[in-house]
C-alpha cells in the first residue's frame, strides 16, 4: 500500500501524540476496541470478520462490526456500523478511526462507500489499519484515502 506509514502497535504508545492529536494511549485503546468489535462480526457468507472503532473529538468511542444478509445487498461494513451508531447518538465530529481485519499480506482499508460516509462528517480523520495480531498498524488519513472527494454542495 503506498499511502501511509507502517508502525508497530507498541510504538503507537511510545510517541507523545498520535496523528489525530489525541494521546497515543487512546489510539491503542481505539485499535483494541476495533479488535473486540471484530469478534462480534456477523459474516456467515464471507466469513471475513471486520471490526472498527471511531473516536469522537470529545474522546468517546463508537465501535462496529460488519453485519451481513442472506440477500447480500443489505450488508453493512464495520466502519459504517460505527458511523451510524455514533451519528444516531448525536455525535458527528470524529478524530480517528481504527479498522481491524485479517489479510495475510496487506491491511484492510475502508471500502469506497465507507470512505464516502466517513467524509460526510469531515476529512480530518486519522485512520489506523491494524493486523489482528496487533503486530503492525498502517497509519494514514481520510484525505489520503479519498482524494478529490465529493462533498457538501
Ligand atoms: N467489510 C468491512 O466490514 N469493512 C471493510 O473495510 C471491507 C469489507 C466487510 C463487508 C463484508 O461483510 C465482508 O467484509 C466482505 O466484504
Amino acid at each position: 500500500m503506498s499511502t501511509g506509514k507502517v508502525v508497530t502497535f507498541s510504538s503507537l504508545g511510545m510517541r507523545a501524540r498520535g496523528t489525530c492529536g489525541c494521546a497515543d494511549e487512546d489510539v491503542q485503546a481505539l485499535v483494541r476496541a476495533a479488535l473486540a468489535a471484530r469478534q462480534r462480526a456477523y459474516c456467515p457468507y464471507s466469513r471475513f470478520q471486520v471490526g472498527a472503532a471511531l473516536l469522537t473529538t470529545d474522546g468517546e468511542t463508537f465501535d462496529g462490526c460488519n453485519v451481513e444478509s442472506a440477500s447480500y445487498t443489505p450488508t453493512i461494513c464495520a466502519e459504517r456500523t460505527a458511523v451510524v451508531k455514533a451519528v444516531s447518538c448525536g455525535r458527528r465530529q470524529f478524530s480517528s478511526v481504527a479498522v481491524v481485519a485479517h489479510l495475510e499480506d496487506s491491511y484492510v482499508a475502508p471500502c469506497g462507500v465507507c470512505r464516502q460516509l466517513l467524509a460526510e462528517f469531515g476529512l480530518d480523520v486519522a485512520v489506523y489499519l491494524a493486523k489482528v495480531d496487533l503486530s503492525s498498524v498502517l497509519v494514514t488519513d481520510l484525505r489520503a484515502l479519498l482524494p478529490l472527494s465529493f462533498g457538501k454542495y
